[in-house]
């Protein structure tokens, strides 16, 4: 077991940068989840801490030791890919095996080992099986059995899960959690799905660009989110976004109503407000944010979303599963005060 820490890490190819300075520390036990849109920078990073591509500057400490210079195989981690090669002719127990073949444990040790992950991964039956005979989630967990049977000080998961289909994804990623919450090992999980993201980790980095925009909780980055590129990121649909300009005691929103704001704000200021579509819901009572037309109802059962356009453009909104508006109607809209993002326009950065 290990922490790991990043300080000012970049990475040029060739004259293109693609890492911008990575500050991160990772607590021991850790499950930190990277996410962020295919291209900024998530597996270079990974790959960096793995030792399968060099840093052109900054630092990367596992365990408190600087490791730059280290072989892969010396820094006492494991890798899972999404496509992760495991062997078709080689039984469960050779594929996992495999993860021990430099390894210099006696042969009883690598057994007792291999039949310790079996158990822990629950595949103790499937041991002698090729991988023609087991299912997709079961190859997966050879995988990942691959990787813990060295039992390494951090494990790095590189979108371990895009190649299943929507069920299993959910399953593994439930397996994942748990077996994470058994070992306890440092976890650095690399994906593009922000449910995945949501869903697994202790702490999530966003990453935009080759840039940190935020690290946080599951619940900080969903409430508190620094930017309008996190608040969009997170949760699905994504945040409205309403134009508006700050007035004196408030903000104006485009074509609505005014939001009353407790910082002091220069007036003419442009800013976004931002509500999640669960906060913005149709009302009689109230003063409304906005209001506008019900062009399209999404029925989901438990609520239905409805597409309102308003004088502050086409908002997602949360309406009653069983009794929505009509469509075609007008509705008013109003979200508690409290539920609201400011976001200055220009920047994107939020508003205290
Ligand atoms: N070997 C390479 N040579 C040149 N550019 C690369 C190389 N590997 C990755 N890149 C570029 O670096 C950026 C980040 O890539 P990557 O870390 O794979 O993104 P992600 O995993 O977040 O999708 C991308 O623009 C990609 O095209
Ligand atoms: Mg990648």
């Amino acid at each position: 077991m290990a922490d790991l820490s990043l300080h000012d890490l970049v990475k040029t190819y060739d004259k293109t940068q693609v890492l911008h300075g990575i500050d991160l520390h990772i607590e021991d036990g850790e499950f930190v989840v990277f996410v962020g849109p295919s291209g900024c920078g998530k597996s270079t990073t990974l790959r960096i801490i793995a030792g399968l591509e060099e840093a052109t500057s900054g630092e990367i400490r596992i365990g408190g030791r600087v490791v730059n210079n280290l072989e892969p195989k010396e820094r006492d981690i494991a890798m899972v890919f999404q496509n992760y090669a495991i062997y078709p002719h080689m039984t469960v127990r050779k594929n996992i095996g495999f993860g021990l073949r430099s390894s210099k444990l006696p042969r009883a040790d690598k057994d007792a080992r291999i039949d310790e992950v079996a158990a822990i991964l629950g595949m103790t039956d499937l041991l002698s099986r090729k991988p023609s005979q087991l299912s997709g989630g079961q190859r997966q967990r050879v995988a990942i059995g691959r990787a813990m049977v060295r039992d390494p000080a951090v494990f790095l998961f590189d979108e371990p899960l895009s190649n299943l289909d929507a069920q299993l994804r959910t399953q593994m990623r439930l397996e994942i959690k748990k077996l994470h919450q058994r070992v306890g090992t440092t976890i650095v999980f690399v994906t593009h799905d922000q449910v995945e993201a949501m869903t697994m980790a202790d702490r999530i980095v966003i990453m935009k660009d080759g840039r940190i925009q935020q690290v946080g909780t599951p619940s900080e980055v969903y409430h508190k989110p620094a930017n309008t590129f996190v608040a969009r990121f997170i949760g699905a649909p994504a945040m409205n976004m309403l134009p508006g300009e700050a007035q004196a005691g408030g903000v104006a929103v485009t074509g609505g109503g005014t939001v009353p704001v407790d910082v002091a704000l220069p007036a003419g200021r442009p800013i976004l407000v931002g509500v999640r579509p669960e906060d913005l819901t149709p009302g009689a009572e109230g003063a409304a944010l906005v209001e506008g037309r019900l062009t399209v109802r999404e029925p989901l059962g438990h609520e239905t979303l409805i597409y309102v356009d308003t004088g502050a453009g086409e908002l997602i909104a949360k309406a009653d599963g069983r009794v929505p508006p009509e469509v075609g109607s007008t509705v008013r809209l109003t979200a508690p005060p409290d539920t609201l993002h400011l976001f200055d326009a220009e920047t994107g950065e939020a508003l205290a």
